[in-house]
């Protein structure tokens, strides 16, 4: 059976949402009606991390993806759903009900120009909660808006750190040092994205245990330096290129699926 993706594309510009004109996009929906939205956080990732490492792997994930697949790609929503992580500076956070609006206004304004098929590429799991409910409300507004998708309207959340075969190779290289918070697997998505953040890489103390996640002073209290139970002194840039390139090509075969699903 022929794939039903577009297929790859000779460059990442190609594929970007950013670099189109408005007639591009009506020509590529005469043959593609699917398209990704890299979602990310803007907080704080541990004493050494970047404080946009899960909008910088998002987006770097997805952009990957969508030279693989030729499919097109927006770009980053850079805020997330970050209240925990108020307690550090640098952390930019929106409330769950803003991220809610946010994501339901981008998936109608996608749905109202004849996208079916959304896929949002997740680098936060602060977001996941939030981003469902705003599918579940967007269904309802393109129904009752009338929207001539709205039958065939699909949204799907890929959280790229949770693709089975990335997950396994960050426990391969990190073992349980790979924690839930500033994990060596994001960072080093973000050490093969930018050399700069190579110097501020350094040996951490003993980090708090994984445990339950409230509210930012409970946050900082549980957590003081950020890291949930992670070492991200392993981090290596060329992990980092592998890591990316596993989830893309995890993505891949996900998003075929999700554009050939009825
Ligand atoms: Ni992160």
């Amino acid at each position: 059976m022929p794939s039903i993706l577009p297929g790859p594309a000779a460059s990442k510009d190609a594929i970007r949402l950013a670099l189109q004109s408005w007639p591009d996009v009506d020509r590529y929906l005469q043959s593609c009606k699917g398209i990704i939205v890299p979602l990310g956080s803007t907080e704080q990732h541990g004493p050494t991390g970047a404080i946009g490492t899960d909008a910088l792997t998002a987006e770097a994930v997805a952009l990957e993806l969508g030279q693989l697949s030729g499919v097109l790609v927006t770009p980053v929503q850079a805020f997330g759903m970050a209240e925990h992580h108020l307690g550090f500076a640098g952390t930019m956070s929106l409330q769950p009900a803003t991220l809610l609006a946010v994501m339901h206004d981008l998936v109608m304004s996608l749905a109202t120009h004849g996208f079916e098929r959304i896929l949002v590429v997740n680098g936060h799991g602060g977001n996941i909660a939030t981003t469902k409910a705003a599918f579940a409300q967007a269904y309802g507004t393109a129904a009752s808006r009338g929207l001539e998708v709205a039958p065939r309207l699909r949204c799907r959340l890929a959280n790229w750190f949770m693709a089975g075969p990335v997950m396994r190779r960050a426990r391969e290289l990190y073992g349980d040092r790979e924690g839930q918070h500033a994990t060596p697997s994001e960072i080093a998505v973000t050490l093969h994205l930018h050399d700069s953040l190579i110097n501020k890489q350094r040996s951490l103390p003993e980090p708090a245990p994984c445990g339950s996640i409230h509210g930012p002073a409970d946050f900082r209290r549980r957590y003081p330096d950020g890291r949930m139970g992670s070492d991200p002194f392993l981090a290596r840039p060329e992990h980092g290129h592998e890591l990316l390139n596993t989830a893309a090509k995890a993505l891949r075969e996900d998003l075929e699926n999700f554009l050939a699903a009825s």
